[in-house]
């Protein structure tokens, strides 16, 4: 099956952008929000007098004004007449995640594959992504949901595991950025679920019981809690792949799926470090600091493509030299005349119609061209290892315009 690519040019860029903004206002929001709660659960105290059914209170001041808030456990018939959830923040973030995703990933044909990393075809890469995304709940929800979640360890390490192994395949299929991105959007999937199938539901029944004035059963709301706490586990090392794109030395190491790993579970310990429960906690900052030295050790390239930045040579290429290689390799997209349109004008805000701005990229071409190689972006014009090891020279002789 042949995909082709509908969605390039201006409508696309404006959709990305549009979907994009909402998607960043949503999540942060959503974030934002349950930090909020997360923080306001630590600081709350019993009251002072006892009243019955606070659990506890405080006190804030924001933005002028003063504002007093108990957390209370509701008796039977003791419904508030307006009630506020917060539930459309966790969806708004889903439904234009999944949109980007789509957009980005499966309507152009720019993103997803690296003929370097894989020779799998569009269709079945596609295939792939949805079933990651799809399959992610139910098999995370059936886990906790068997007899193995009274063993929180254990089914902690087999989460981690299918974590790890979904990573690999993915790095294994995709190309990098669209390995880390869907990685993202199963756990994204799973965050939205979780609030959606579970909290919620939970909520739903202890107020439907007060409301016929029963008493709630307040262990659904304990319940509902394990998958809040997962949820704050996810958050930093989520937030850190929406922001991986922009840092090829993470999603284009040749062990890419272990720089993630890594970055996931020091985000899940600073997160241990900042809010877990116990004196204890603090100590989650050790793993931590170890893997991220262990993320960043794995990114920094090794071998042939840090000698070919650093090394001083002997025989330094001309600019001439260099420049028949820009040309042919890098100016089809970056160029005021470029041939492939497919980026849009001048991508990532590069042209290199000028000896100068090649010059004055030439660190960024060292980083992009000659250690992580993600450019030309999957190697869409051929670049050859010789040329890019000149480029290295060249760069590494203080890109001289000779
Ligand atoms: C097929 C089109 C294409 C080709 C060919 C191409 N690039 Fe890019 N380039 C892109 C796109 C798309 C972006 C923006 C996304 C990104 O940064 O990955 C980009 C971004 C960049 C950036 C800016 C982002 C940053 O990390 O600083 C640099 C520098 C760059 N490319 C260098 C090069 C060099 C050097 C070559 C040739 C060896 C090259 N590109 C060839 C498509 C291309």
């Amino acid at each position: 099956m042949v995909i082709k690519a509908p969605m390039t040019g201006w409508l696309s860029d404006w959709a990305n952008l549009l979907l994009r903004w909402a998607h960043f206002i949503a999540g942060i929001a959503w974030i934002g929000s349950s930090f909020y709660f997360i923080w306001l659960d630590r600081a709350l105290a019993p009251p002072e007098t006892p009243k019955p059914g606070v659990e506890g209170d405080l006190w804030m001041v924001h933005s002028g004004g003063f504002y007093q808030v108990e957390k209370r456990r509701p008796g039977p018939g003791e419904v508030p007449p307006v009630l506020h959830w917060f539930k459309w923040e966790a969806m708004l973030t889903w439904l234009t995640g999944i949109a980007l995703l789509t957009l980005v990933f499966y309507l152009s044909s720019a993103y997803l594959l690296d003929p370097g990393v894989s020779r799998i075809s569009r269709g079945a890469a596609i295939a792939t992504g949805i079933a990651i995304v799809l399959f992610s709940w139910p098999v995370y929800d059936g886990l906790w949901r068997s007899s193995l979640a009274r063993m929180p360890a254990l089914a902690n390490a087999i989460s981690l595991l299918l974590l790890g192994a979904v990573t690999l395949l993915a790095c294994r299929l995709f190309s990098g950025r669209a390995a880390f991105m869907h990685v993202g959007a199963l756990l994204g999937t799973i965050m939205v679920a979780n609030v959606w199938r579970r909290i919620l539901p939970a909520q739903q029944e202890m107020l439907d019981a007060t409301r016929a004035g029963r008493q709630a059963d307040f262990t659904l709301g304990e319940r509902a809690k394990q998958r809040s706490v997962h949820n704050s586990y996810v958050t930093f090392p989520l937030l850190f792949i929406m922001l991986s794109n922009h840092f090829p030395a993470t999603y284009a190491s040749p062990v890419n799926w272990l720089v993630l790993f890594l970055l996931f579970v020091a985000g899940a310990a600073v997160r241990h470090a900042m809010i877990g429960r116990g004196r204890g906690a603090r100590w989650a900052l050790a793993p931590a600091g170890l893997a991220l030295a262990g993320a960043i050790f794995f990114a920094t390239p090794k071998g042939a493509a840090a000698r070919a930045g650093t090394a001083p040579s002997d025989s330094t290429p001309s600019f001439a030299a260099v420049r028949v290689v820009i040309a042919q390799r890098c100016q089809p997209c970056h160029s005021q005349y470029q041939s492939d349109h497919t980026f849009g004008p001048a991508p990532g805000g590069v042209t290199f119609d000028s000896p100068e701005s090649v010059a004055r990229l030439a660190e960024r071409i060292r980083i992009r061209a000659v250690e992580t190689k993600t450019m030309p972006l999957a190697n869409k014009t051929g670049i050859t290892d010789d040329e890019r090891a000149l480029l290295g020279r060249w760069i590494a002789a203080g890109a001289p315009l000779r």
